[in-house]
């Protein structure tokens, strides 16, 4: 026999999902409508430019993924790495080592940058893994660890990367609406985030931005 499900009303103390506002409660509540609809175009239009205000960036592509985070990151990977690429990414939790399987997955080598939990990422070391690695193109890392609640330097880490020719994939799942996040400032390239954490809407949509530098890499992929 199927009945309704009627959740407890509970206060929700971990990193995420969070309490949804009681705004977007109430609008999941109204009417659907198509999505050739003008409205839907303009609702569409809204939205982007309130996630280019959350992210802090004029980048025309920025959109909700209707994906949880871990789409965002694997678009993000997916994307922006090719088979044989060289890609350094930095482990200081439980989110870096999904990325090093997202980059697996897409046939590239993944350089990793261990820091211990519960440390933010060394930009020193990163730095060394560059001199190592020349020919890495791209440079991932965790923002926000929600493992551990440690916060790394992206100001520092984006334009590391920068100096050395590499795009930056930036998992912002649990700093957007949390803590200081300037995408155009930094110069973050593929920045993804998760709608169930800061910014307390319901789970099951990944906002992303994509810099014009990443979009240009993703047209002319020759794979
Ligand atoms: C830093 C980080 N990245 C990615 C994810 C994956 O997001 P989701 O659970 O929405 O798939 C999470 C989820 O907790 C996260 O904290």
């Amino acid at each position: 026999m199927s009945h309704s499900f009627h959740p407890p009303q509970r206060i929700l103390m971990g990193p995420g999902p969070s309490d949804v506002s009681a705004r977007v409660l109430g609008a999941l509540g109204r009417p659907t409508i198509g999505h050739l609809d003008p409205l839907f175009i303009e609702l569409m239009d809204d939205t982007k430019q309130l996630l280019q205000y959350a992210f802090k960036t004029q980048n025309e592509l920025t959109i909700p993924l209707s994906a949880p985070g871990s789409a965002g990151m694997e678009a993000a990977f997916v994307n922006l790495v090719s088979p044989g690429d060289t890609v350094i990414v930095c482990q200081n939790g439980v989110f870096g080592g999904r990325m090093k399987e997202n980059v697996e997955r897409c046939g590239a080598h993944a350089v990793m940058v261990q820091d211990r939990w519960g440390d933010p990422v060394d930009p020193q070391k990163v730095e060394e893994a560059f001199a190592a690695h020349p020919e890495a193109n791209l440079l991932a890392f965790v923002h926000a660890e929600t493992s551990t609640g440690v916060r790394s330097d992206a100001k520092t880490l984006c334009e590391l990367a920068q100096r050395h020719d590499a795009l930056t994939i930036v998992d912002t799942v649990t700093s957007l609406g949390g803590i200081d996040l300037c995408v155009d400032d930094w110069g973050a390239d593929a920045v993804y985030s998760g709608t169930q954490k800061c910014l307390s809407c319901v789970p099951g949509l990944s906002p992303m931005t994509f810099s014009r530098k990443a979009v240009a890499r993703i047209q002319n992929r020759g794979d």
